[in-house]
């Protein structure tokens, strides 16, 4: 049996679901593949928190060489996060001569090509499946089931934090900080939940499907981030009356003008599969030129989740080391199909808007001429009254398909109405047809 020795940098949540999963399921994982996995050093600087997994002695260590610069080891998962030493950690082990594995999305947009560079020259493994939806196996579906597909579109909920907050908003009503700290509790949200609210954890998981997709590595600067931070619990109410739910959504699409990249609330149908997935749950839908529609789904964050994509590829490498058969999926493959970028302002869509007003006559008809300047049609408008004295009201307007250049500048006009003022919420909608 062909054993391959583990070190592991970073001991929280994730590596201590590892570590569980190889002890828990080593036989199979050995019957199924022929390769046993072994961890040789764990290392983190505190090693003296029960985890509630027993180590043997001399596993655990505060000193990081002794997993860099350990001839033993073949794989080094990388679980620290961040991109600092994180990538330190990385680009030695790699000199090092070892295979990685990292969950790390953020040290991927930030770097992501030249740690592959790196893993290429030296001819070593650097795989990444737990970086994108948690325990959904994504990458492989990228990297190889569709890797004979043009990729046309891609949609994903990819943060289970926000999507435990937006599922449990909509359906209790509670308020965004309790549930927050739900997420933290149970173990969903990053060590800065600044991350997963402001829709940047999901920006770098964008980043990695997008770069996967379209054969280029990009980066921060190409994606429109918006966050849920703030979302008004009346949306969910006023969208579920249309039909409609609100998700983060990551939106990758290959348009004749570039790829549009965006991470942003977003109104999808209520009985959608988009729309169905709740809680802490993930999911990638694509559509490509050959297969048409696929869609994952699963589990998106958590220790057993993520720590079963990690130690899915650490077994992928173990297989790789036993057939001396390293780099034979490449982490990731330069290719011609990328274009360019379309901008943020040259996207399309359908849009909610939700505008306070004066409740004056006339009001609504300079609003909706304000649209009709811009070549903005609507396609309904629900007039809600919002005070006892009738004296504000909200109007709910959902457009046709209008470009979002032009819906800004109407925008920006309509805010110099005194009363609607800073009052106007915009929500992009996506029907999926
Ligand atoms: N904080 C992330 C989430 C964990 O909530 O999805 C996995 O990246």
């Amino acid at each position: 049996m062909k054993k391959v020795k583990i070190g592991l940098i970073g001991f929280g949540t994730v590596g201590t679901g590892v570590v569980k999963l190889l002890k828990r399921n080593k036989e199979l994982i050995a019957e199924k593949t022929g390769v046993l996995p072994v961890i040789e050093k764990i290392a983190d600087l505190d090693i003296t928190t029960d985890r509630g997994v027993e180590i043997p002695d001399g596993i655990l260590t505060t000193n990081i060489n002794d997993v860099l610069n350990n001839p033993d080891i073949d794989v080094v998962i990388e679980l620290v996060g961040g991109t600092t030493y994180a990538r330190d950690f990385v680009e030695k082990a790699l000199k090092n001569g070892k295979a990685v594995v990292t969950a790390n999305k953020a040290l991927l947009a930030d770097c992501g090509e030249d740690l592959f560079n790196l893993a290429y020259e030296k001819s070593l493994d650097f795989y990444y499946e737990a970086s994108v939806a948690g325990g959904i196996p994504i990458i492989k579906a990228l990297r190889e089931s569709l890797s004979s597909n043009n990729i046309n579109t891609v949609y994903g909920i990819l943060n289970g934090t926000c999507n435990y907050i937006l599922s449990r908003m909509e359906d209790e009503g509670t308020a965004f900080d309790e549930i927050l700290k739900d997420a933290q509790k149970a173990g969903y949200a990053e060590a800065d939940p600044t991350f997963d609210i402001d829709g940047i954890d999901t920006a770098h998981k964008t980043i990695v499907l997008a770069s996967l997709a379209f054969g280029n590595w990009f980066n921060m600067d190409d994606v429109h981030v918006e966050g849920i931070r703030g979302i008004d619990l009346l949306d969910f109410k006023y969208a579920a009356k249309l039909g409609y739910r609100i998700k983060l959504l990551s939106i990758i699409k290959n348009t004749s003008d570039g790829i549009e990249m965006s991470v942003r609330p977003t109104l999808v149908p209520a009985d959608s599969l988009i729309g169905s997935v709740h809680g802490v749950y993930n999911c990638v839908w694509i559509n490509s030129d050959w297969l048409g529609n696929s869609m994952y789904y699963g589990q998106g964050a958590g220790e057993k989740a993520t720590a079963s994509a990690v130690v899915s590829d650490v077994i992928d490498i173990a297989l790789n080391l036993k057939n001396n058969a390293s780099n034979r999926i490449p982490a990731f493959t330069k290719g011609t199909r990328f274009k360019g970028l379309l901008g943020e302002e040259n996207s399309r869509g359908r849009f909610y808007l939700r505008i306070q007003l004066a409740n004056r006559p006339g009001v609504f008809g300079e609003i909706a001429t304000v649209f009709g300047e811009y070549g903005i049609s609507l396609a309904s408008v629900d007039q809600k009254e919002i005070d006892q004295n009738k004296k504000m009201a909200q109007v709910v307007v959902l457009t046709h398909d209008a470009n979002q250049n032009s819906l800004n500048s109407a925008l920006e006009k309509i805010r110099q109405f005194d009363e609607a003022g800073k009052n106007i919420v915009v929500f992009k909608i996506e029907d999926f047809e």
